[in-house]
């Protein structure tokens, strides 16, 4: 067994996860593009509408329930993936869930605001300019909550902790044992990046199992200079909790502060043209937040003449989708700009 699956296993988990999630070669958007486009499907995990978070919940659950905690809490925008997955798997775990999100744009109860109150989560929503300052909020709740004899878990925002990060070196070394099995060689890597969380594991993974390929994080927030720092952050985490030199190389990669619009979750016309793209080329759906804006910058580096025909490139789909009924008014904009629909 390899060094870092040894030290992975170290870390207890409560699974979540039933199996591994398809590999699938995009044989359609391959034969338009000229390239060998491969889509790992982590929009198919097997929890509350799938997505990126059971994987990393898996060790934020284990901790919490070694603390004897009976209840988790987290915030996040209005749409959060994150606030409906912690929800499912506090539920999974038998425990209640509160989640504090932002009143934003997109607080139609709808997408996953809908199944946060589905599940039954106790849900505060609370007005303010960046879903990413809601810290304060959340302390003063767990204060609360704590009060009341309540036994709360916090997962911060985005559920990104150094231990949820091991979720995606199980999810890189998952995707390394298909590529192997499907004899897939790799030219290049993309995945969105949020708090840097799955890219900063996937890197590492595949940077210890050998594999050179580029990778290209698509951020959907923060300046790349931020990013990189969250890179340097979540890399010195997880060195340690894997017991691995913080020096090793990382190798090429770089990360595209160019498509997220005017904001974090700004449906761009790029993004929604991806969404178009996957949809009619593979019956895929994308989520306008995450692997849209990923796709935006795949085709648009396509267009730059980045990639050269017949060369191999995996992109992470995400989850998220659930947020694309909350965009429906975008939605219909565009479809109908582009004379794709005349009712509603
Ligand atoms: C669907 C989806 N994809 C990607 C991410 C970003 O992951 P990370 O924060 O690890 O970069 C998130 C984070 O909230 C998400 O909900």
């Amino acid at each position: 067994m390899h060094p870092i699956e040894l030290a992975l296993r170290k870390h207890p988990k409560v699974p979540l996860m039933d199996g591994p999630t398809p590999l699938q070669r995009l044989d359609h958007l391959s034969a338009a593009l000229d390239l060998n486009i491969y889509l790992k499907r982590d929009d198919l995990t097997p929890l509350a509408l799938g997505g990126d978070k059971p994987r990393k919940l898996e060790y934020e659950l284990a901790r919490a329930q070694a603390a004897g905690a009976d209840m988790l809490v987290t915030c996040g925008s209005a749409q959060s993936n994150h606030a409906r997955l912690t929800t499912a798997a506090a539920r999974r775990a038998g425990l209640d869930c509160a989640v504090v999100l932002s009143q934003d744009e997109w607080q139609a109860l709808q997408g996953n605001l809908l199944t946060v109150y589905l599940m039954g989560a106790d849900v505060h929503l609370v007005p303010t300019a960046d879903h990413w300052d809601l810290e304060q909020h959340v302390f003063e709740l767990i204060d609360t909550l704590k009060a009341q004899g309540r036994r709360p878990h916090y997962i911060p925002i985005s559920g990104t902790t150094p231990h949820s990060c091991l979720g995606y070196i199980d999810g890189a070394l998952e995707t390394l044992g298909q590529l192997s099995e499907q004899r897939v060689g790799l030219d290049a890597i993309y995945t969105p990046f949020g708090t840097g969380g799955i890219f900063s594991a996937m890197l590492m993974t595949f940077r210890a199992h050998g594999i050179a390929a580029p990778f290209h994080g698509i951020s959907v927030n923060r300046p790349k200079s931020t990013c990189l720092e969250n890179l340097d952050h979540w890399w010195a985490a997880l060195s340690d909790l894997l017991d691995r030199a913080p020096d090793e190389p990382r190798g090429e990669h770089q990360i595209f502060d160019e498509f997220i619009g005017r904001e974090y979750g700004d449906p761009t016309e790029a993004g929604l043209d991806a969404i178009l793209m996957l949809a009619e080329s593979e019956g895929i759906l994308l989520d306008p937040v995450y692997s849209a804006k990923m796709f935006s910058g795949f085709f648009q580096h396509c267009q730059d003449g980045r990639w050269a025909s017949g060369q191999t490139v995996l992109l992470l789909h995400s989850g998220g989708v659930p947020a694309l009924f909350a965009y429906h008014a975008p939605i219909a904009r565009h479809l109908k700009k582009q004379g794709r629909l005349s009712e509603f």
